[in-house]
């Protein structure tokens, strides 16, 4: 594995979202892997363990989804592809709530994860307005897919990996398919999709400039 001297302020500034990658270019797997630890090590609100991650690497069945990502040819020819899922309100509140908090107080006294217990079930109500709008807890399950998908972008870069976040595929035709092939509970949601390979060229950086605000318009330091 070889890293990038580099800080993450340049790797930034380097990096493209990979319009097209170089069709058969493999992964090591460790590098694969290290990419996938950074995902699960990304931290989330309340410490929360409400994802997982499924990896497509380039094939048949990749490639078989390809309509469902709109023909993107960048998904064509990714070399892996991961699935960020995400649990929905119900399994929230029910399954990953208890288990996130019973590891986060193991071995600690039972007074206090019971206390804790009891906060989090207030602030549940309060902050997302359960039971009447379970849409926000929906929200703030995918909004922790967000920071890992950023950890994962800086992860991939680090090894020259090039990638392309990507939420343009029709989520329903896919979240169906993977349900009938139990890769998905009806309790859960994919979330994101993150593309890996090497681009491809000046035509894998794609048509546009990069584009961020001016400094000037984008930090105010007071003292
Ligand atoms: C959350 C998110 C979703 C994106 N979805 C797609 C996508 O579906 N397809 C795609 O080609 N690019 C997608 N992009 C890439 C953006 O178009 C790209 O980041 C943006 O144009 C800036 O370019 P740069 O990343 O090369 O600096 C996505 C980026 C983000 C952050």
């Amino acid at each position: 594995m070889k890293l990038k001297d580099k800080t993450v302020a340049e790797l930034m500034t380097e990096r493209h979202s990979a319009k097209l990658f170089q069709k058969g270019f493999k992964i090591e797997q460790d590098i694969l892997d290290s990419i996938v630890e950074a995902i699960r090590m990304s931290p989330s609100s309340y410490g929360m363990m409400n994802q997982r991650v499924i990896v497509l690497v380039d094939g048949e069945f990749k490639e078989s989804l390809n309509p469902i990502f709109f023909g993107a040819p960048n998904h064509l020819t990714a070399s892996a592809q991961i699935l960020i899922i995400t649990d929905k309100a119900d399994k929230l509140k029910n399954e990953t709530m208890p288990l996130t908090i019973n590891a986060k107080f193991e071995g600690k006294p039972e007074e206090l994860k019971a206390k804790y217990f009891e906060s989090f079930a207030k602030i549940w109500d309060a902050k997302f307005g359960a039971p009447n709008d379970m849409n926000h807890a929906n929200f703030w399950s995918q909004k922790q897919a967000y920071i890992a998908l950023g950890i994962a972008l800086v992860a991939a870069e680090q090894f020259g990996i090039d990638a392309c976040p990507q939420e343009g595929y029709d989520r329903i035709k896919l979240e169906e398919l993977f349900r009938s092939k139990n890769l998905l509970a009806n309790d859960e949601e994919i979330t994101l999709s993150i593309l890996l390979g090497k681009i491809e060229g000046e035509e894998g950086i794609g048509y546009f400039k990069k584009v961020r605000k001016d400094k000037k318009d984008f930090v105010n330091y007071i003292k």
